[in-house]
Formats: structure tokens, sequence, C-alpha cells
């Protein structure tokens, strides 16, 4: 075949193509190819262009036994390695490489290990602690009352967390698995706001924290999922309780409708606002990610897992919204939910 031929059929394939004509010099590479290892290639040795000696021998022990092999190529690529998996071929007398981006792959492969890496962290820390009061219930304070009504309520703390954390995750698994189904509720916003804020009236008195629900549009309905748009809002006022300053107050709007950029359309805002230490800049975009946290012990103490926002973001995706966090240290944090009307129809 001649080499134009080739060129033109392998420049039509997406993966990453390389032909090493039989004096061991590269024939053919395509686009997908020279976006990976930079163009300029045809004519050379192929050790010249492929470096890695995994790769260099399976080529040489392709060429010899005639069967396919099929090795690791990791590519530094930025300041990333992507990782390949290279099938060499040989179609006498020339010997094909195609590469498979396996990136994708193993990055969800490492998420899955965080992830669990995670949660084992999560549960061993109220686990260890349960278990050293129940020793300690059980030896040294058996007979003391005293240390006995403070260990239990401390053992009450932590098993609350763990209920709290075992919850939530099956709330998030729940939610990512019906994250493609749109809802279909008529929902009050208004008034959801009012139930979320009564509902957490005693953590706010508990934290010396007065919430002000604002209602610029009354009522106003979008088509939601209520249950979860609950979800959504109980997170943002409770971590506003929580991580707001205490003695202050928390705002919550609920704008007019209006066009938003943001949600290329019609859509309603609302807005958590407190006037707590705020958040650095760096870590907002990643505080939706799970068990993200700022200050992971304050956190902790107060009874936080780190799963509520990226629980909030799954929701909030569903409902093809989007979330803004902004902060000013030392200010305050407001954090804004975009509802499209759109969804309404
Ligand atoms: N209003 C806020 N002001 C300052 N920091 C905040 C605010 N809201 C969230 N954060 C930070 O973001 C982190 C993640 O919040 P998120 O709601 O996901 O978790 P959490 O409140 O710690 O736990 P959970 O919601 O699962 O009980 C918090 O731990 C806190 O550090
Ligand atoms: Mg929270």
């Amino acid at each position: 075949m001649s080499t134009e031929r080739i060129l033109s059929l392998i420049g039509a394939l997406p993966v990453p193509v390389l032909v090493i004509g039989p004096d061991d010099r590269i024939r053919a590479t395509n686009a997908a190819l020279e976006a990976l290892l930079g163009s300029g290639l045809i004519g050379k040795h192929h050790i010249t262009a492929l470096r890695q000696p995994a790769v260099i021998d399976a080529i040489a022990a392709v060429r010899k036994s005639g069967t396919t092999a099929s090795v690791r190529f990791v590519n530094r690529e930025r300041d990333k390695d992507n990782v390949y998996q290279v099938v060499v071929a040989l179609a006498d007398p020339d010997v094909v490489l195609s590469f498979e981006d396996q990136t994708a792959a193993e990055d969800i492969g490492k998420m899955r290990r965080d992830f669990v890496a995670n949660v084992s962290h999560e549960l061993r820390t109220p686990l260890t602690a349960l278990l050293g009061f129940i020793e300690t219930l059980s030896g040294a304070a058996r007979d003391d009352a005293v240390a006995r009504a403070r260990f239990l309520g401390i053992m009450a703390h932590e098993a609350n967390r763990m209920t709290r954390l075992v919850d939530e995750l099956l709330t998030l698994s729940r939610v990512e698995e019906e994250e493609r189904v749109r809802p279909r509720d008529q929902v009050d916003l208004g008034a959801l706001l009012a139930s979320v804020i009564k509902g957490l009236e005693p953590q706010a008195a508990a934290a010396d924290v007065t919430v002000d629900l604002v209602l610029k549009a009354n009522p106003l309905y979008v088509i939601g999922d209520a249950g979860q748009l609950t979800q959504v809002f109980s997170n943002l006022v409770e971590n506003g309780i929580k991580y707001g300053a205490s003695g202050k107050v928390l705002v919550v709007t609920l704008e007019e409708p209006a066009n938003h950029l943001r949600l290329r359309g019609q859509g309603v805002q609302i807005s958590v606002a407190d006037k707590g230490d705020g958040i650095a800049a760096h870590h907002i975009a990643r505080l939706t990610e799970r068990f993200y946290r700022v200050d992971s012990h304050r956190s902790r103490e107060v009874g936080g897992t780190g799963l509520g926002l990226a629980i909030v973001k799954h929701i909030i995706n569903r409902h093809r919204g989007r979330l803004l966090i902004e902060s000013e240290l030392g200010q305050g944090t407001t954090v804004s939910v975009y509802l499209p009307m759109a969804s309404l129809s």
C-alpha cells in the first residue's frame, strides 16, 4: 500500500496511530498521534520518537513472533501523566501501533479508591472513640456516675455523626442515580424556605444566629423535587448557622424571577448570606468535592461530614440549575442557587 494511502486511512481514525516501516523508521502518523508525540516524526527511527523501553521491546518482539502485544505507555502532558494502552500489531512488512487513552478509567479508579479510603477514615475516627469509651466504662469508670454521664454524651455524639455520615452517603448515591431523571413536583419556594428555616430554628437559637427570610416574590413556583430542594436549602442554611458568625444575622433571599446569564434564560435566585469568617478563594472551587472541608476539625466538631455541598451540587445539576459561592475573608459568605424557570414547562 502506498504511503499516501496509509496516511489517508489512519488520518480518518480518532485514536493515535503510528506505522513503522521494515527499516524501523516511522512511515506514517495521524493527527491524533502528532497531538500526543509531536509532529515531524516521519522518517525518524522509532526509538527516537517512542523512547520508552517497554514499547520498543514490544515492537521487536512483535516483529519476531508475529503476535500482537499490548503495553502501557505513560506520557507526560503539561503537568499530568496520561496513561495509554498501546496495541502493537504486525501488518507485514510494517508494525502498527495504536494508542488507547486509559487516563479517564484510571482517574475513576483512583476516585473510587480515594472515596473508600475517605469513608473508612471518617468511620474509623468515631469508632475508635466509641471503643475507647466502652473500654473505660467497663473498667476504670465503671462506678463513676459523673464520668459515665459525660462519656455517654460523647458516645451519643459520635454515634450520631456516624449515622449522619451513612445517611448522607445513601442520599448521595440516590441523588447520583436520579440525576438524569427530570423532577416533577410543583414547589412553592417561599413556603419551602420558610419550612426549612423553621426546622433549623433550634440549631439557630443554640448558635445565637437570627435567620431572616426575604421573599421578593411570593408565591413563586418552580418545577422541582420538593424533598431534594429541602435538602439543598437545609444544608446551605445549616452551613450558614454553623460556619457563619454567632450573634449575627443570616439572610435568606428569594429574588424575583429574572433573566440569568448563568442559566441562559429566565430563572430564580435564592441566596443564603452569612457574616462569618468567609472562605479563602483557593478552597471555594473544591467545596463541592466529597469530604472536602476547610477546617475539618471545626467541621467535625459541629457534626459535619463534608458531604453536604456535594449533595447540593448533584441536586442542583439534576434541576439544571447553578450554584455560586462567593466569599470574602472576614466579611462573610453568600451561596446562591439559580433554578431555571424553563424547567417549569
Ligand atoms: N457559609 C460558610 N462559611 C464558611 N465555610 C463554609 C460555609 N459553608 C461551607 N463551608 C465550608 O465548606 C465545607 C463543606 O461544607 P459541606 O456542607 O459540604 O460539609 P459540612 O457542613 O462540613 O458537613 P455536612 O454538610 O455533611 O454536615 C465545610 O466543612 C466548611 O469548611
Ligand atoms: Mg453542611
